[in-house]
């Protein structure tokens, strides 16, 4: 037997009536779903400006948000009006956050293989910062005769405690230039000799981190190398977890920035120094609601009972890329118990298309429901794919009472149009 869904893991604006029916900014699910369809995004605008708002106060040395936990040209004006910069990681990235109006300044450039194309446009733009990965990217800077500020981005040789594909402070990593090695020492010397101006250190150890102490211990790890630079900048990445499931629960935005504050003072970093962030998934991820209709229910005596839903690994592929865990619920009864352990899958043609694999749902949950996962805003619209030809989801914004689509679904059509 298993409880109802806590509603902690929903949207700031969620609400539900005194018939169990949930709506967000106003906006009832179910009539959503019916007027737009399934599988789709929802989005809860406030959520979304409540947490820039956050980090914009907890980091007053200068924040951005990183791009690849939900990007279209609404989220990037978002961003912009509340007074957050955008990481961008590819030359696609950019492009959308250029489309959507972001000033080039308040864009940091990210990425270990950044190709000359990619470097030359975010030079041309003037971005805000490049930061710098590789000797080879030092080369192609140098060929592209480069000015502006840059970030050296370091591996601290911390392991946070995460997923293994998620962590990048470890030594055994592709980004950034290890301190330990001397490989930073000799980017720095090497950066020397151009026209860029290095204005600051970068590091990130990895995402969805819930012991603040990991930030503690990365800061601890580049004192040494921070305090012998004359550097303006220390930007920490991103990383803070969220809760996706019962049980869990997560640092604030807020603490986080405290503790990265506080351990720069007991490391002895010049107060001087201007601290910024990079968060996404704590950004993004809480705001986002996925609803989908429940098309088949196959019950297998003494086995156990598969739930399919319209969309499936192609809208999410967290779960089967790093195991991640999700709740699921009935937005008709928000806050039923949930007694029937079942298996969410989705409509791909392979066993691997799991999306809760220990999922608990109302008894009476039936072919026809709209079903829901929570917490679903960070890296899933934005790792969506066509796997099977399935179109992607809509993306739509919910606040006051109004639904705006920001992303359109998909057609067929769009399925054949890079098609030669
Ligand atoms: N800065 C840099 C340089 C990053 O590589 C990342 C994430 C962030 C900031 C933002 O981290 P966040 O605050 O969102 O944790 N697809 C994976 C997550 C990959 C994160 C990659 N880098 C997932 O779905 O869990």
């Amino acid at each position: 037997m298993s409880g109802p869904l806590p509603l902690s893991l929903l949207p700031a604006t969620a609400r539900v009536d005194g018939a169990g029916r949930l709506s967000i900014g106003g906006v009832d699910l179910l009539d959503l779903a019916a007027d737009v369809g399934t599988p789709v995004f929802v989005y809860d605008e406030a959520d979304l400006r409540a947490r820039c708002r956050e980090a914009v106060s907890a980091w007053p040395g200068g924040v951005h948000y990183a791009s690849k936990a939900f990007l279209c040209t609404a989220m990037a004006a978002l961003i912009n009006e509340e007074g957050m910069g955008i990481d961008v990681a590819t030359g696609g990235e950019l492009h959308v956050a250029l489309s959507a109006g972001i000033p080039p300044e308040r864009i940091v450039v990210h990425g270990n293989n950044k190709s000359e194309a990619e470097l030359a446009r975010a030079l041309e733009v003037g971005v805000g910062r490049v930061v710098v990965d590789s000797f080879d990217e030092i080369d192609r800077l140098a060929k592209l005769d480069a000015t502006g500020p840059v970030l050296l981005r370091v591996t601290p040789g911390v392991e946070a405690h995460t997923h293994e594909y998620v962590m990048t402070g470890q030594e055994d990593s592709k980004f950034g230039f290890s301190i330990a090695s001397g490989a930073a020492a000799e980017a720095v010397d090497r950066l020397a000799a151009l026209n860029v101006d290095l204005v600051g250190v970068h590091a990130h150890i990895g995402s969805q981190i819930f012991l603040l102490h990991s930030f503690e211990k990365e800061i601890e790890a580049l004192a040494g190398f921070v305090e012998a630079l004359t550097i303006e900048e220390l930007n920490v990445g991103g990383g803070l977890g969220v809760a996706y499931v019962e049980g869990e629960t997560a640092p604030t935005i807020t603490e986080w920035a405290a503790t990265v504050r506080d351990g720069c003072v007991a490391a002895g970093i010049d107060p001087a120094v201007r601290l910024t962030a990079e968060p996404g998934r704590s950004i993004a991820a809480t705001a986002g609601i996925t609803l989908y209709t429940v098309g088949t229910i196959k019950p297998l005596p003494g086995i156990r009972t598969y739930v399919s839903v319209d969309g499936g690994m192609s809208d999410n592929p967290r779960p089967v890329l790093y195991g991640s865990g999700y709740e699921t619920f009935l937005p008709r009864a928000t806050t039923a118990d949930r007694p029937l352990a079942a298996t969410l899958v989705g409509k791909h043609c392979e066993s691997g298309d799991l999306l809760v694999r220990d999922a608990s749902l109302p008894g009476d949950v039936a072919v026809g429901d709209v079903l829901a996962t929570p917490v679903t805003g960070a890296y899933g619209h934005s790792m969506a794919s066509n796997y099977n030809k399935v179109p992607r989801p809509p993306v739509v914004f919910v606040a006051d009472g109004n639904a705006r689509a920001v992303v359109r679904r998909e057609t067929l059509d769009d399925l054949l149009r890079l098609d030669q």
